[in-house]
């Protein structure tokens, strides 16, 4: 019961309650804008949203990238976030596709950029998701993850979701990305229990 809660809401979002919510995902505007002030977006940056949700960021991201790839495991996730970004799917600037982050349907080295926003604590494998990034970042190439710091208050604050979600502690995320290869790794604790995690190819 809890699971498909999670499911529904957040996980794998999907129904009325989920588009609604990820059609304007206020509580994460404020990771959005640390993700692009860390990221610097300029325009010939190639720039990968993972779990993008219903495609706020990649529509603000498009604001200073030609070209955009993103992709999020639930359909109806994907359909919100075309819809947002219509106009630059027709213009051939954004590819959005359904699948699993754990296997990217793209060649190495195609991104200068790349993020996950508030969707890194679903992963059950967090070492494949990063090797993936890894794999499709280009030499040089930017990683912003934005999460929830591992601490009491935001396990309180989203007890429901919690038991679902793997928070890991700053070390333990500088750990794993310089495991499967990012050279410069910081990972900070910001405010509204943000953890933002950032790392270059
Ligand atoms: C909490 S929502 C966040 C959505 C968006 N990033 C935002 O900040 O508004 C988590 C998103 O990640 C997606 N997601 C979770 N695990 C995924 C996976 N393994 N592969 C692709 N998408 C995934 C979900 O479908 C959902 O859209």
């Amino acid at each position: 019961m809890l699971d498909r809660f999670v499911d529904m809401t957040a996980r794998r979002p999907s129904g009325w309650f989920g588009k609604k919510m990820y059609n304007n995902p206020r509580g994460h505007y404020r990771a959005f804008c640390l993700t692009l002030d860390k990221l610097a977006l300029k325009p010939d940056d190639v720039f990968l949203e993972i779990g993008c949700g219903g495609g706020v960021l990649l529509n603000m991201a498009l604001e200073s990238v030609a070209q955009a790839k993103a992709i999020d495991h639930s359909p109806d996730m994907v359909r919100i976030a075309r819809d947002r970004n219509q106009e630059a799917i027709s213009e051939g600037r954004v590819e959005i596709v359904q699948g699993n982050a754990e296997s990217l349907p793209w060649d190495d080295n195609s991104f200068t950029c790349a993020t996950a926003n508030q969707m890194f604590f679903f992963i059950d494998k967090p070492l494949i998701v990063l090797k993936e990034f890894y794999r499709v970042l280009k030499p040089g190439g930017r990683l912003v993850i934005t999460s929830t710091e591992d601490s009491i208050l935001p396990k309180l604050l989203f007890v429901l979701w919690y038991h679902s979600m793997h928070l890991y502690k700053n070390q333990e995320m500088e750990y794993m990305l310089k495991q499967v290869g990012f050279q410069t790794v910081e990972v900070k604790n910001l405010e509204r229990f943000i953890q933002l995690s950032y790392a270059e190819k």
